[in-house]
């Protein structure tokens, strides 16, 4: 396949076409088998990257830092305290700054309006490791992670349920339009995806052959499911709307008995993580029903979450890759 993506910036899948997005899948897939053999070459050698962080992360970070070091490229971390970002300098300014001395710029934050403004005047290629409204790179992670365990991604029946507006349900349905799946958001019809956001799709969907539901009848939404897939409930800026979701969000907690209702018994589970479904942290302490996810499931055969969180690595490394060479 002849996909050209150097010099491109990820900052949402709708702008990547099907095509583009399975050639990123695919040479994830190589690049985790060249590294099982020994085989990885080293195509980043002397690229400066920059790794911009508003809000925390473990996978997202780790990922660009040991994706860079398997290439042979340098990482720099510049969390939000360290660098006059949005503070005393305005973010066109650091962007054209950091476009100088670095070769790509990965963002973490807020707003989707500051990753687009850091691609516009960076002049390098800038990569979305999630805003508000998106997480791109964390959907080719979920699907290569599918295609691992099924061999295939088209057609295949993916739901999302819980916070069916939040950054990782909306690049789910985007890139499962773009891929022509079967899609289902369940979540309660306050959480309901934007519906410009859901029309878009349904304009990839026209193309792809995909289908989109969204739905807050579990039944309805997990029935042939090959995938469940859920996020915690309450994103990280949203802390004060905790107990508010908890009650809106009880119903939706994935159970073994939710499993059950897809009629499959090969059922996938994914969740991005991080998850409260053991309970073992201090927020989990002080709101013991924030548990979007039973134990029994979590650590089931049924749970790839840990392929999928390894899978972060492979997929980032096969974007760097594949826009900065
Ligand atoms: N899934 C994910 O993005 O994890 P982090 O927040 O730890 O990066
Ligand atoms: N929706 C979650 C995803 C974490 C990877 C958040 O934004 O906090």
């Amino acid at each position: 396949m002849t996909v050209k993506l150097k010099g491109r910036s990820l900052l949402t899948l709708k702008d990547y076409s099907k095509k583009e997005i399975l050639f990123l899948i695919d040479s994830a897939i190589e690049l985790k088998e060249h590294k099982a053999h020994g085989t990885l070459t080293k195509k980043l050698q002397d690229k400066n990257i920059a790794l911009l962080f508003e809000k925390s992360s473990t996978r997202t970070r780790c990922a660009f830092v040991t994706a860079a070091v398997n290439e042979g490229a340098h990482t720099e971390f510049l969390g939000k305290n360290d660098i006059q970002f949005g503070n005393k300098e305005s973010v066109e300014d650091t962007a054209r700054v950091l476009g100088r001395m670095f070769d790509g710029i990965e963002f973490r934050g807020f707003k989707q309006e500051t990753v687009d403004l850091l691609a516009e005047y960076s002049g390098v290629p800038v990569w979305n490791g999630l805003t508000d409204l998106y997480h791109p790179t964390q959907i080719l992670a979920d699907f290569m992670t599918v295609k691992e365990e099924l061999g295939f991604l088209e057609d295949v029946k993916i739901a999302f349920v819980g916070d069916g507006r939040n950054n990782v349900a909306n690049s789910l349905m985007i890139g499962a339009a773009k891929l022509g799946m079967d899609f289902r958001i369940i979540s309660p019809k306050l959480l309901y995806p934007r519906q410009n956001l859901v029309d878009e799709c349904k304009a990839y969907a026209k193309e792809s052959g995909a289908r989109i539901k969204i739905t807050d009848s579990i039944p309805d939404g997990v029935k042939d499911c090959d995938v469940i897939y859920t996020d915690i409930w309450a994103s990280m800026g949203e802390e004060d709307k905790i107990p508010e979701r908890i009650s809106m969000l009880k119903p939706y907690k994935i159970t073994q008995e939710m499993l059950k209702k897809t009629g499959n018994d090969d059922i996938i589970f994914l969740h991005c993580l991080p998850s409260f479904h053991n309970l073992k942290t201090e927020m989990a302490q002080k709101f013991p029903d924030i548990c979007e996810v039973e134990d029994e499931v979590f650590e089931s055969n049924s749970s790839k979450v840990f392929d999928q969180a390894e899978n972060r690595l492979w997929t980032i490394e096969a974007v760097m890759v594949a826009t900065l060479t």
